[in-house]
């Protein structure tokens, strides 16, 4: 291999090393919605489920107010958790439920100093994950 070719092939390395992690992020998570996780426009197997575990965000201020309108049937039906992920889907916070308290999956999440787009994933014991996304 010539000196030019190798610098060529190292250069299309670097940009692609740097570039590729944005499309491989969005394409990965594009091809997991309505198999890993659903959401409104990929609801998979749950489709007759949407309204009902698919996460509403209200944002306002430097607040996260999330609310899952599903049923909280004590361990027989219920919202497990709710958490909250920054741009690249890393943890930011989570709030667990007692389905033998908790009346409603509501939660408040504060954003510190973060700002971008959130992902909230919404979990039923029953009809896996969801997710909605905002920007903050
Ligand atoms: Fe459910």
């Amino acid at each position: 291999m010539s000196r030019r070719n190798f610098i060529k092939l190292f250069l299309l390395g670097v940009t692609g090393a740097v570039i590729a992690p944005t499309d491989v992020l969005a394409s990965m998570t594009s091809s997991m919605a309505g198999g890993v996780y659903y959401t409104r426009e990929a609801p998979g197997r749950w489709h007759k489920k949407v309204a009902a575990h698919l996460p509403i965000i209200e944002v306002s201020g430097r607040s996260v107010q999330t609310i899952t309108p599903h049923e909280m049937k004590g361990y027989e039906h219920y919202i497990v958790k709710h958490v909250l992920l920054d741009h690249e889907f890393k943890f930011i916070a989570e709030n667990m439920f007692d389905p033998m308290k908790d009346q409603a999956a509501v939660s408040a999440f504060n954003l510190g100093g973060y700002r971008g787009r959130i992902h909230v994933l919404s979990l039923c014991n029953k009809h896996d994950n969801w997710l909605s996304v905002a920007e903050v």
